[in-house]
């Protein structure tokens, strides 16, 4: 199909109060805008234009590879989508108009909103249009029929038209044929001083061109202007992904209180407990159990793992099949070989635990010294006794065992014995005595 999109993303977003543009923003820890965009890549659009905000080199780089054009003065929708005329000009085709802050909506609405521009009565415009819980700042919809009259801000509307449910999306489909045309006649005399968008249905009527809407659902034309919203967003996202997970063959025990990133890649059976969160990059193998209150973010979890309750698995953090990474451990740029066990209240940065090694409770790979990292080198079947501190760059090897408590700067031959702490000396009766002084003392 051919087919253009203008995206809108000039906006100060005032009502954020950050200095990051408000397209800018995460959901699931990604920009919306790239989320936005995503869904627009399902339609294999010819040309996209990107329309942001003077200084906005970093919305730019999030648009990528899509050109972008800047928006010196920003004067409202329209004339924001009018800055993108030498981008978009002389296409014939259909022009889709997304707004950066109404990312939720999915390609298959944006692709039913095509089709009806395509129809035998060709509209010229086709707006995306819904009914909110709360209309508050939308602008409405003023229907004849199936026919779509108007659209009037809230700023500008009676009484009567602000009590009509119908509200703008401010997605819309248009005929790249006259688009521009009626985007120069739009003027700003209206109640905020703006260039409107929304003028374009008004005067595609008076054009003698008929408008049509398309409804969408609230959950994803949700327009985000506040924290607030953006928490609504948030909470409409995760759950997409939740029921993703669980479509894709995961058990989540509480899916409500997990919390996925955009890219988290589930197998197969795994089991995810309650209060775990996915940050970026999480890749779990099939039939992994992530027991609940776990944070993993940049890490692999290979096929058969447990991890948790209440691990912590930071960044290069790869845990091998059948691995136990258990209670209060935390995992960092370290592999964990296949079967290996860290079940309690441990610290492995910057190491290679082998496989079907095992490492005791409280042992802390101790890999920075104020200045640089360094590594541990743990062999497979190693044994390492609870407490024990391997101060790196160390390597312990195979099958070879810690005694508990030791802290080791040397490096322990496989097959060997370390233990280094204090000898333990006993002395036969010395507390039966120490008792009797003390006694003798207190009674005097
Ligand atoms: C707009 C619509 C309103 C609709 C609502 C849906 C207009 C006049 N109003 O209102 O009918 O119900 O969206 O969420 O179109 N932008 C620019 N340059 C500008 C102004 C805005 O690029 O000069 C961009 C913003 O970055 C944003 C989008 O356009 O992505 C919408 O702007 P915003 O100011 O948020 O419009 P609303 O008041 O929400
Ligand atoms: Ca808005």
């Amino acid at each position: 199909m051919s087919l253009a999109a203008i995206v809108l993303a000039a906006g100060l977003g005032t009502r954020m109060k950050s200095q990051l543009p408000k397209v800018l923003h995460p959901l699931a820890g990604r920009p919306m805008l790239a989320h936005l965009l995503d869904n627009l890549a399902r339609l294999a659009p010819q040309r996209v234009a990107m329309v942001i905000g003077p200084g906005q080199e970093s919305v730019a780089k999030v648009a990528a590879p899509h050109p972008c054009v800047i928006q010196a003065d920003r004067l409202g929708t329209a004339h924001a989508a009018l800055q993108a005329r030498p981008l978009i000009d002389g296409f014939q085709g259909d022009v889709l108009i997304l707004f950066g802050d109404t990312p939720l909506v999915t390609g298959q609405t944006m692709e039913k909103l095509i089709l009806r521009r395509r129809e035998t009565d060709d509209p010229a415009v086709v707006v995306l249009g819904f009914k909110p819980s709360d209309p508050a700042g939308y602008g409405r919809l003023v229907l004849n029929g199936a026919k779509l009259e108007r659209i009037v801000e809230v700023k500008d509307a009676t009484e009567i038209e602000r009590a009509i449910p119908w509200c703008n999306s401010g997605v819309m489909a248009l005929d790249g044929k006259v688009l521009f045309d009626l985007l120069s006649k739009i003027d700003n005399k209206n109640a905020k001083g703006e260039y409107y968008l929304t003028d374009l249905v008004r005067l595609a009527r008076e054009a003698g061109r008929v408008c049509a809407m398309v409804e969408g659902s609230p959950e994803e034309l949700l327009g985000i202007n506040s924290r607030a919203e953006l928490a609504q967003a948030e909470t409409i996202v995760q759950n997409r992904m939740r029921l993703q997970a669980m479509d894709d063959g995961a058990t989540l025990i509480g899916p409500e209180t997990v919390f996925f990133s955009w890219d988290t890649k589930l197998g197969r059976d795994v089991v995810v407990g309650p209060n775990v969160v996915f940050g970026p990059g999480v890749a779990v193998g099939d039939e992994v159990e992530i027991r609940p209150f776990s944070h993993l973010e940049g890490c692999v979890v290979a096929k058969g793992a447990t991890v948790g309750p209440f691990a912590r698995l930071r960044p290069g953090a790869e845990i091998g099949q059948n691995a136990h990474i258990g209670n209060f451990v935390e995992i960092k740029k370290a592999v964990v070989e296949d079967g290996a066990k860290v079940n309690h209240l441990t610290y492995i940065g910057d190491a290679r635990v082998g496989a079907k090694a095992n490492v005791g409770a409280g042992t802390i790979t101790c890999n920075y010294d104020g200045f640089g990292k360094y590594h541990t080198d743990i062999g497979k079947n190693a044994f390492i006794g609870s407490n024990s501190a391997l101060v790196a760059p160390v390597k312990i090897g195979d099958g070879a065992i810690v005694g508990a408590g030791s802290v080791i700067t040397q490096d322990v031959p496989a097959g060997a014995l370390a233990v280094a702490r204090g000898k333990q000396a006993s002395i036969a009766g010395w507390a039966e005595t120490f008792r009797a002084a003390k006694t003798q003392k207190k009674d005097a």
